[in-house]
C-alpha cells in the first residue's frame, strides 16, 4: 500500500456514525466556544511580546495580516468541517484527502499546536499568578532554567523550573480525567467575563492613550538593542522580521497565536444544529468579533504604555496588561487585580480545551493504529482517555516547567501554521479529485482564497524567527523516524483485518 493510502469519506462517515452526539448547538453557541478557546495568552501576553519584539504600535497591522492568513483558512476548514463532520479536525480530513503519510504530519504538528499551546498558556497564567501575589513568587521557580535576568540591585536571578505553570496543568489534567462536564452555560459564562474585561481595558484605557507612545507607529531600522543590568542582550531588532513593514509580519507570526483555537469551533461539527449554515458562521463569526477586539485592544496598550516597556523583565515584560494598568492608568488599581482574576479564569478555560483536544487526536490516532494503544484506552469509571491525559501531563509539563514561554508559544504558531497550510491545499486537492463530493458549505471565490490561505500562512511561517524554526523542523524530523520505524507498521488502514473502533466509544466532556 502507497505511502498516500487514503481512508475513504464513506469510512470516515461510517467511523462516526453512531456517535450518539446530539445537534444542540447553534450559531450563537459556536460562535461563544470559539470565542472560549480564542481569547487567552495569545491577547494578554503576546501582543506586548510582539509590540516589545517586532512591531511596535505597529502590532495592529499584525493582528490585521494573521487574522486575514486564520480568515482564509477558517473559510477552507468551514469547508470540511460541514462536509466531513467528524472529530480529529485537520488530521482527520487530510487522511482522506493526502493520505496517511501527510495525516500523519499534520497530527505530530498539531501536537505542537495543542500540547505546546496548552504548555504556552500555563506559563502565562504563571505570571499573571505571580502578579496577583506581587511578585511574591521567587523568579527562580517561576521561571525555565534558560530565563535569567540581573536586577538593578545587580543580583542575578536563573530559572530553576516554573512551578505555578506546572501544578495548574496537574489539576486541569486531573478534572479532565474525571470528565468534568464544560457546559455551554459554563463556558459562556467565561466568555462573558473574558470579553467584558477586554472592552473594559478599551474602554477605560482609550483616555489614557499618550499619542507620543504611537509615534514612530513601526520599529525604526536602526534601533540599538536592548540589553540588561548585566549587558545581555535582550531584544535585538537588526534581523528583517525586527522592524519596520518587516516587523508587521514578524509581529504576526507572534500574536498568531491569539487567534489559535478557532478551529476547535470546528471539532464540534457533529453537534451543531445545521452545519451548513451554523459553522461558518461559528468559526467565521469568532474570528470577527476577535480580530476587532484585538486591534482596538493592540491600540489601547501600546498608547497608554510604550513598547519598550514590555521588552524590560523590571517593567511590562511579564504580565503586561496588569503592568499598564497599575503603571499609567491612575485610579484604576482595582482594574489591574480584576483584569488579572478575570484572566486566570480565562487562561484555565483555554489549557482545559488545548488539553482535552489533544487527548482527542491522540485517540483518534491510535484508534487508527498510528500511536500505541495506551493512548486510546478509556478509564473504566470516567470513560476518559485517562493514559493519554497522563502521558500528556508528563509531556506538556516537561515544556512548561523547563522552556520559555516565547519558545513554547512560537512552536505552537509554527504547528498551527503549518496545519492551516495543509488544510488550506487540502480543499484545493479535493475539489480536482473529488469534484461531486457533497459539500454542504464551499470556500468562496475558488481557488483564490484557498491558494491565498497557503500563501499568508506560509509567509507567517517564514516569520517566525530562525531557532523557532530549527526547532520545528527538528520535531518533524523525529516524527517521520517515527511514523517509519512504527506507525507505517501498526496502521490499521494497512491492517484491515483489524476491527476500527468507534469514536463512539469516547464521551464527550
Ligand atoms: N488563542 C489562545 C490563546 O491566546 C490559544 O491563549
Amino acid at each position: 500500500m502507497s505511502l498516500f493510502a487514503k481512508k475513504s469519506l464513506d469510512q470516515m462517515l461510517a467511523q462516526a456514525e453512531g456517535k450518539g452526539l446530539k445537534r444542540t448547538l447553534g450559531a450563537g453557541n459556536l460562535v461563544a466556544l470559539g470565542i472560549g478557546a480564542i481569547i487567552g495568552a495569545g491577547l494578554f501576553v503576546r501582543t506586548a511580546a510582539a509590540a516589545g519584539q517586532a512591531a511596535g504600535p505597529g502590532v495592529t497591522l499584525s493582528f490585521i495580516v494573521a487574522a486575514v492568513g486564520c480568515a482564509f483558512a477558517g473559510l477552507c476548514y468551514a469547508e470540511f468541517a460541514a462536509m466531513i463532520p467528524i472529530a480529529g479536525s485537520a488530521y482527520a480530513y487530510s487522511y482522506t484527502t493526502m493520505g496517511e503519510l501527510v495525516a500523519w504530519i499534520i497530527g505530530w504538528a498539531l501536537i505542537m499546536e495543542y500540547a505546546l499551546g496548552a504548555a504556552t498558556v500555563s506559563i502565562a497564567w504563571s505570571e499573571y499568578l505571580n502578579k496577583l501575589f506581587g511578585g511574591a513568587i521567587p523568579y527562580e521557580w517561576s521561571h525555565s532554567p534558560f530565563e535569567s535576568f540581573t536586577d538593578s540591585a545587580g543580583v542575578h536571578h536563573s530559572g530553576i523550573m516554573n512551578a505555578p505553570a506546572l501544578i495548574i496543568l496537574l489539576l486541569l489534567t486531573l478534572l479532565l480525567i474525571k470528565g468534568t462536564q464544560e457546559s455551554a452555560i459554563v463556558n459562556m459564562v467565561i466568555v462573558f467575563i473574558k470579553v467584558g474585561i477586554v472592552l473594559l481595558f478599551i474602554a477605560l484605557g482609550w483616555q489614557f492613550i499618550n499619542p507620543a507612545n504611537h509615534e514612530p507607529y513601526l520599529i525604526p531600522e536602526g534601533t540599538a538593542p536592548v540589553v540588561d543590568n548585566a549587558g545581555k542582550v535582550i531584544a535585538d531588532y537588526s534581523g528583517w522580521n525586527k522592524h519596520g513593514l518587516g516587523g508587521v509580519l514578524g509581529g504576526a507570526a507572534i500574536v498568531f497565536f491569539a487567534f489559535i483555537g478557532f478551529d476547535a469551533v470546528s471539532t464540534a461539527a457533529q453537534e451543531a444544529k445545521n452545519p451548513k449554515r451554523d459553522m461558518p458562521i461559528g468559526i467565521l463569526g469568532s474570528l470577527v468579533v476577535c480580530t476587532i477586539l484585538y486591534i482596538l485592544f493592540g491600540h489601547v496598550l501600546t498608547g497608554v504604555a510604550n513598547w519598550k516597556d514590555f521588552v524590560d523583565p523590571e517593567k511590562g515584560r511579564e504580565a503586561s496588561v496588569a503592568y499598564a494598568i497599575s503603571q499609567y492608568m491612575t485610579g484604576y488599581g482595582w482594574l489591574a487585580t480584576a483584569v488579572t482574576v478575570a484572566i486566570l479564569a480565562g487562561f484555565s478555560s483555554v489549557i482545559l480545551v488545548m488539553l482535552m483536544g489533544q487527548s482527542r487526536i491522540f485517540y483518534t490516532m491510535s484508534n487508527d493504529g498510528l500511536i500505541p494503544k495506551a493512548f486510546g484506552e478509556l478509564h473504566p469509571k470516567f470513560k476518559t482517555p485517562y493514559k493519554a491525559n497522563w502521558i500528556l501531563f508528563v509531556f506538556v509539563g516537561a515544556f512548561a516547567a523547563f522552556v520559555p514561554g516565547h519558545v513554547a508559544g512560537d512552536l505552537t504558531s509554527f504547528g498551527t501554521l503549518f496545519a492551516f497550510v495543509l488544510v488550506s491545499a487540502g480543499v484545493w486537492i479535493l475539489r480536482v479529485k473529488e469534484p461531486n463530493i457533497q459539500r454542504p458549505f464551499k470556500t468562496p471565490i475558488y481557488p483564490v482564497v484557498s491558494t491565498l490561505g497557503v500563501v499568508i500562512c506560509t509567509a507567517m511561517i517564514i516569520g517566525l524567527d530562525a531557532q523557532t524554526l530549527k526547532v520545528a523542523f527538528a520535531w518533524m524530523a523525529i516524527g517521520l523516524v517515527v511514523y517509519f520505524l512504527y506507525s507505517r507498521k501498526n496502521s490499521k488502514l494497512r491492517n484491515p483485518s483489524e476491527i476500527l473502533p468507534h469514536a463512539s466509544d469516547f464521551e464527550r466532556h
